[in-house]
């Protein structure tokens, strides 16, 4: 396949030139490329490496409700807004399982179904010395990365943190973690609960940030008693959690990363007041809108280093409505793999947050790099995967959640008017979506063996 025309972004610059891919590795880059081959006409439009959003929850069981796109429907979805790969967090499996019972379980949810690359971070749900040990073989299996909770039924307590920190360390793995206190949340919600306080506007007042900041001090510090664990902190969700986070590199802790995700930086927790509130039921919740735009402050000065989308959707006429009478009874989560990169192109570059670079690192780039997949994914580059996205930013549109193709029925981000339109997505040099139709093939994406962790940025 050959790329006419278009601007390319690089991690240095934004040049116009041609992209030559040949057996699904790009071969070439330069201007007026010859080749008899598939063409696409790029003029006026950014050529970009393929999004990368390294947290979605296919498929997810949280006991009460399975999230509601599988890894067919999701990686669809994803595709149709410009994402090549994604990183899943597994479901907590059976008590006292071992981790390989939920990598082989994930392994059949995605195999033959998945249309995009797709990894697994491992998914900690109790330590001991078998699992510790095991850790090893999962990274040799592909899994350059796990998490642990500190809420939820699975949380470690700090004992068992520091283990893992410990045992992380050795390996170097990326440690990824939920970060909520959740001794406050069990008390908040258990006070508002006895007062018959139970709408969706205590959703965030049961989790206040203080919660997510105090989680992620208790981490840093551990890592920090330790030095050099690699820390990358899911979902960011609070200027309270960014300074924490900030702080510890002030101390000089370096080996601390940070993903937000696009709720964070244009919604707030002022839609919890309205009838429809349950459909932003998510933890960490939406916060105070002045929150928006310092963690967009983060993003221009390099303290967050990427955005995901924690992607978990639930209907809201369906799954959502177990909140109806008691908002601790809704599944936690939202839909968004789709427009994450579009919504962060508007909203970043288009509005001149960011430049076009930067959006990249966001979205593609660091990703690739954080989580072992660079340089064969995340750059454009000769020799890594022909895994691009064209977006055209002339096209002004609306987001109208009919013309979504997450299996989910609404967008939290409905109505939100958007400058750029994804208009081609490329997998391994195989034009998988034209103009907003995938035309692809169900079972197509490869598992993505994930390795040696980049942390220069
Ligand atoms: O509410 C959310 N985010 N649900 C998905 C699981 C998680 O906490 O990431
Ligand atoms: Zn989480
Ligand atoms: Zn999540």
């Amino acid at each position: 396949m050959l790329i006419k025309n278009g601007f390319v972004v690089t991690p240095e610059d934004v040049k116009l030139t041609d992209v030559y891919i040949e057996n699904g590795i790009i071969k070439e880059i330069g201007p007026n490329l010859q080749y008899d081959t598939d063409i696409i006409d790029a003029k006026g439009m950014y050529v970009m490496p393929g999004a990368i959003d390294v947290h979605t929850h296919f498929d997810l069981d949280v006991g009460i409700a399975v999230s509601t796109d599988d890894f067919y429907t999701g990686t669809v979805a994803a595709a149709c807004g410009g994402t090549t790969s994604i990183v899943d967090h597994m479901a907590f499996g059976p008590e006292g399982c071992n981790l390989n019972h939920q990598l082989n379980v994930y392994h059949k949810k995605a195999e033959n179904t998945a249309v995009i690359d797709y990894g697994f971070h491992g998914t900690i749900q109790h330590i001991n010395d078998d699992i510790l040990e095991e850790l090893e073989d999962i990274k040799n299996k592909g899994l350059a990365s796990v998490k642990f909770y500190m809420t939820y039924d699975y949380k470690l307590d700090d004992y068992s943190i520091f283990k893992l920190l410990k045992r992380a360390k050795e390996l170097d793995l990326m440690i990824t973690f939920h970060p909520e206190n959740d001794g406050i949340i069990k008390y908040l919600k258990a006070e508002y609960k006895s007062k018959g306080l139970l709408t969706p506007e205590y959703h965030p007042l049961s989790r206040p940030a203080e919660c997510e900041a105090e989680a992620i001090h208790r981490v840093l510090k551990m890592a920090q008693i330790i030095e050099d664990v690699n820390i990358y902190v899911v979902h960011l969700s609070s200027n309270a959690a960014l300074k924490v986070v900030n702080r510890a590199k002030e101390d000089g802790y370096k080996n601390v990363f940070v993903e937000t995700c696009p709720q964070y930086l244009t919604l707030d927790d002022s839609l919890y007041s309205k009838e429809d509130g349950l459909k932003y039921v998510m933890s960490p919740p939406l916060r105070a809108k002045i929150n928006n735009e310092l963690i967009w402050k983060g993003i221009e000065n390099g303290e967050v280093d990427t955005v995901a989308t924690d992607h978990c959707p639930f209907n809201y006429n369906i799954e959502k409505q177990l909140g109806k009478a008691d908002f601790t009874a809704c599944p936690n989560g939202a839909p968004g793999v789709e427009l994450r990169p579009i919504i962060m192109f508007s909203e970043g570059f288009m509005k001149e947050r960011i430049s076009l670079n930067r959006y990249v690192d966001l979205v593609s780039t660091n990703p690739a790099k954080l989580m072992g997949m660079y340089p064969k994914k995340g750059i454009i580059k000769e020799g890594s995967d022909g895994d691009i996205f064209i977006i055209d930013p002339k096209v002004k549109h609306t987001v109208k959640h009919e013309n979504l193709h997450e299996r989910v029925d609404y967008t939290p981000y409905e109505g939100i008017e958007l400058k750029g339109r994804v208009e081609y997505t490329i997998s391994r040099g195989e034009l998988i979506v034209n103009k907003q139709e995938f035309i692809g093939e169900k079972g197509r994406g490869e598992f993505l063996h994930r390795k040696n962790i980049v942390k220069t940025l």
